[in-house]
């Protein structure tokens, strides 16, 4: 992770992370770095601490929180009846972007799991958030640092723009740790029952778990679903308008914003066939760990330009199921009414 390096050095790293531990330890929101996205951590076992959170993301108070733990051996502390296909996921992909969802051990705060009977928990690949769950040498409830809603945070700076810092943001402290290595969040796997369900695709698939079991999970558990924000419609949503479509309808949309004279962005894996001044065209990378990589920042980037619309080439494929999730929400969330019909059937499944 050479990215951290240029964050601060070595020695002013260990510094933050035991302040950073002592602020967890005295009920102070930390947000720190994971290899998904910045999380808003909290000591998962105090109370009020817990509280800040929701108060900090504008969050609804009955969306339960992921639980990150130093390491595997945390597991039945927190959770209980773990079957052995759990503990299993466990070993192979901790530290790395999964959280199990297991039934919860009784003290688990009911802020945490949302009233629930079962519990979120993960060990994140980033060595400062490692350094700091072993500094504090306990769970770390941590939702994305972002305002409810909104899209999260892969830089220290983005969660500085959302949640602000000190003062009377509620974080105490932003732990920089460079850019987020995966880029969108966890896959989230629920283990509390009989059946395997992939409750959130990340770039961990769905086939890299079921090669694994030797049985191919269930996928997402529809509308029965446990309550998940990260799970609901409308989420990871850009304030302007946003739409997904095949790349063969990009040049009909565009023409159409230009004879309405409007500007408009365009995310896409290849470059503008044509150049005009009302189209703010970028690039992403074509392959799904880049674009994955790339997404949330290139959304905020393409947020902020003032345009009417923003077009996201549709992208096909089981490796960028994931990613297309996220798009899919993004565009939800943005609730968009256009009249084109290259749009309708998008716009409809979603
Ligand atoms: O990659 C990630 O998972 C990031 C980093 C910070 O670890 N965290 C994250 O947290 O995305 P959040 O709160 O934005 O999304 C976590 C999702 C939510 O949709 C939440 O409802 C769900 O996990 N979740 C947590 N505990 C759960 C439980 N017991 N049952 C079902 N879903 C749960
Ligand atoms: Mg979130």
């Amino acid at each position: 992770m050479s990215e951290i390096g240029k964050a601060a050095e070595p020695l002013q790293l260990l510094q933050d992370v035991e302040r950073a531990a002592g602020l967890l330890r005295a009920g102070e929101l930390v947000a720190f770095p994971t290899e998904t996205v910045y999380g808003l951590g909290a000591d998962a076992r105090n109370p009020a601490a817990v509280a800040k959170i929701f108060a900090a993301k504008g969050r609804p108070a009955d969306h339960p929180l992921i639980v990150h733990i130093p390491d595997a051996t945390h597991l039945d502390r927190w959770a209980r009846d773990i079957s052995e296909a759990a503990r299993a996921l466990a070993e192979k992909f901790w530290p790395g972007p999964l959280t199990l969802i297991l039934k919860r051990q009784p003290d688990v705060l009911d802020a945490i799991t949302g009233g629930q009977d079962t519990v979120g928990l993960r060990v994140p690949n980033h060595p400062l958030a490692l350094e700091l769950l072993s500094a504090f040498g306990s769970g770390i409830a941590a939702p994305s640092a972002n305002r409810f809603g909104r899209i999260s945070p892969t830089t220290a700076q983005h969660v500085r723009d959302d949640l602000g810092e000190g003062g009377n943001s509620g974080v105490a402290m932003i732990l920089d740790g460079g850019p987020c290595a995966v880029g969108i969040e966890s896959t989230i796997v629920d283990m509390s029952g009989p059946r395997t369900t992939i409750l959130r695709p990340g770039m961990l698939s769905a086939m890299d778990i079921g090669l694994f079991l030797g049985r191919m999970p269930a996928e997402s558990a529809g509308a029965n679903a446990v309550k998940a924000s990260g799970t609901l419609e409308a989420h990871y949503a850009p304030r302007t308008p946003l739409l997904v479509m095949p790349n063969d309808s990009l040049p009909i949309v565009l023409r159409d914003a230009l004879v309405k004279q409007e500007r408009v962005a365009v995310l896409a894996t290849f470059p503008a066939p044509f150049a005009h001044p009302l189209i703010e065209w970028h690039v992403a990378p074509a392959d799904p760990a880049g674009f994955a990589h790339d997404l949330y920042a290139n959304l905020r980037l393409l947020d902020s330009l003032g345009c009417v619309r923003i077009f996201v080439e549709k992208p096909v494929g089981q490796s960028w199921q994931a990613i297309y999730d996220r798009l899919k929400r993004a565009a939800a969330g943005s609730s968009v009414k256009s009249a084109h019909p290259a749009n309708q059937k998008e716009e409809t499944r979603q």
